[in-house]
């Protein structure tokens, strides 16, 4: 699904963070906004009907045997952490400056690059100033990184690695987002370019350092290259995405309760009159203590911009057709192609109710618990219902937690996001219904520690649901063949590919 990275390039536009409004927004996240959808129009869907209702009767009346198999964790892989005296830290002698980013786009977007501007500070022998967020046009959220992550921890796992400062000297008071806004700036680095070499840095931003004793360096995502560098500089970057980074206490905490409701609520939401304050130890009412989180994607930006039809009807066609032409001015590379198309090459995201229909299929029974973890439903209820007639135990932040519990996340994508982060570390099986930031992210810190995640065969799914004739059983047989080998198998990195998203065998070693 490479086509969703290079798409939404039309947001460069609406950017409000100074840095960005120059230069094209090459890799947005995909995560899901949250305030950014109009407010529903109720007219856009004839309230969208189950596409698949013959295996849907189906899946609602399943008999499953292999859910013991399902839930029992990986078995050792090979691959363990590295320990420090694998790669001792090394601190340089005398900093050679700092090093200033700014970063755009979502937060799982943002936490790649800050694992990079650790990097980069580390190449050049400079101190970090800690990496300021801007403000995306989509997520609108103005969290800074001490918001969201744990400062003290971050500078503490780092302090024989790196310093980072929480605060510029007086001497660069004047180092700020204005600053470089306003004006050409001599210390502001605006041409690294995209998987830039640590050479590129040397070369470039060393004599900058030298000159004024900081660098400025935006736009800074995707400018650190995966391959060619040297082996402590990955084992750092790793360092910093899998232990320095952990998100602030209030948002574990939550993340914590959450966990436990999921794991120990009793299946009935009747027999327990105050069910948002079940404690761990009732842990004998119900559940196997196990967990699914699933991570579904499915807003209107993206159901536009993959151009399928999503059984909505006529005036969803419309609507989404009219949303192309507003956004992107009708150029959407899928439009090119028919609906059956794109389902047969994979390319279209998976409705609330197809990922319900392969994880029944799958083996999955109405008695597991769901976690959704996901904002806006293109479609609303009417799309999640067929997912919930599947799972019927399906939770989400909402109907986990108190609106007091959630009032500091409240409309702050970062932080709603954050929290997904956390729980979907947290649970037994991670499973995203659509590739993107966050499925990446989840993808690599949960190879790291050897968890189950399940991805979706878009390809085969794709032509399973085009063909109306297939049987409930067909329908299994060829989704379990198909996913034998997608539920936590490693995968080496290739050349190119992000050590993020898959961290064998720079970020880890051999057991
Ligand atoms: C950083 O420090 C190391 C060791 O002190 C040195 O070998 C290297 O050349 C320095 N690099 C830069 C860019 O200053
Ligand atoms: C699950 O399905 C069984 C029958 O297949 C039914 O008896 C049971 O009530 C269902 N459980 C839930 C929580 O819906
Ligand atoms: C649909 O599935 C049936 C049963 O597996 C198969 O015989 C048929 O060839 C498939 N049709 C298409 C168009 O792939």
């Amino acid at each position: 699904m490479r086509h969703l990275h290079t798409s939404h390039s039309h947001r460069g536009g609406a950017m409000v963070g100074a840095f960005v409004l120059l230069l094209p927004f090459l890799f947005p996240s995909l995560f899901t906004p949250l305030s950014h959808a109009s407010p529903s129009i109720l007219s856009e869907w004839n309230a969208p009907k189950p596409r698949h209702l013959r295996l849907l009767k189906s899946a609602l009346q399943r008999q499953t045997s292999n859910e013991q198999q399902l839930w029992m964790p990986l078995a050792n892989q090979g691959w363990k952490t590295c320990s420090e005296s694998d790669i001792p830290p090394t601190l340089p002698e005398k900093s050679q400056g700092y090093i200033q980013v700014f970063l755009d786009g979502g937060l799982n977007q943002q936490r790649m690059g800050i694992c990079d501007a650790v990097a980069v500070a580390k190449i050049l022998n400079a101190s970090l100033f800690i990496p300021q967020l801007e403000v995306n046009p989509v997520w609108q959220d103005s969290s800074m990184f001490m918001d969201i992550f744990d400062v003290d921890h971050f500078i503490n796992v780092l302090k024989d690695d790196i310093s980072i400062v929480k605060e510029l000297p007086d001497d660069f008071y004047w180092s700020t987002r204005e600053y470089y806004a306003t004006a050409i700036r001599a210390n502001r680095v605006k041409t690294a370019p995209v998987h830039a070499s640590a050479n590129w840095y040397i070369e470039n931003v060393s004599p900058i350092l030298k000159s004024y004793g900081i660098a400025a360096i935006a736009p800074f995502s995707h400018r650190l290259a995966f391959d060619n560098m040297p082996k402590d500089i990955q084992h750092l970057r790793c360092k910093v995405n899998f232990q320095a980074l952990v998100f602030v206490p209030h948002i574990r905490a939550l993340g914590d309760a959450l966990i436990s409701r999921l794991k120990y609520l009793p299946t009935e939401r009747e027999s327990s009159t105050n069910y948002l304050n079940v404690v761990t130890d009732s842990r004998s009412k119900q559940g196997n203590g196990k967990f699914v989180v699933l991570h579904l994607r499915f807003d209107k930006d993206m159901a536009a911009h993959s151009a399928c039809d999503f059984g909505g009807g006529k005036a969803e066609k419309l609507a989404l057709a009219k949303y192309r032409q507003v956004i992107w001015q009708g150029r959407v590379l899928n439009s090119q192609f028919t609906d059956e198309e794109l389902r047969s090459q994979g390319r279209c995201p998976l409705t609330p109710e197809e990922i319900g229909l392969l994880l029944a299929a799958l083996g999955f029974d109405n008695s597991t618990r769901l976690y959704l973890a996901s904002h806006k439903v293109y479609g609303g209820e009417a799309r999640i219902s067929t997912l919930r007639s599947l799972f019927p135990l399906m939770e989400d932040k909402k109907s986990l937690a108190s609106s007091e519990e959630r009032a500091h996340i409240k409309g702050k994508a970062s932080l709603l996001a954050a929290l997904d982060y956390y729980v979907g570390m947290h649970s037994d099986i991670f499973i995203s219904a659509s590739p993107g930031n966050m499925h990446n992210a989840m993808v690599g810190h949960r190879t790291y520690l050897n968890l189950k995640t399940i991805r979706p065969n878009m390809a085969l799914l794709g032509q399973l649901f085009l063909n109306k004739s297939l049987t409930w059983p067909e329908f299994q047989e060829a989704v379990v063949e198909g996913h034998k080998n997608r539920q936590g198998q490693l995968r080496l990195r290739k050349p190119k590919k992000s050590i993020y998203t898959y961290p064998v065998p720079d970020c880890m070693c051999s057991a």
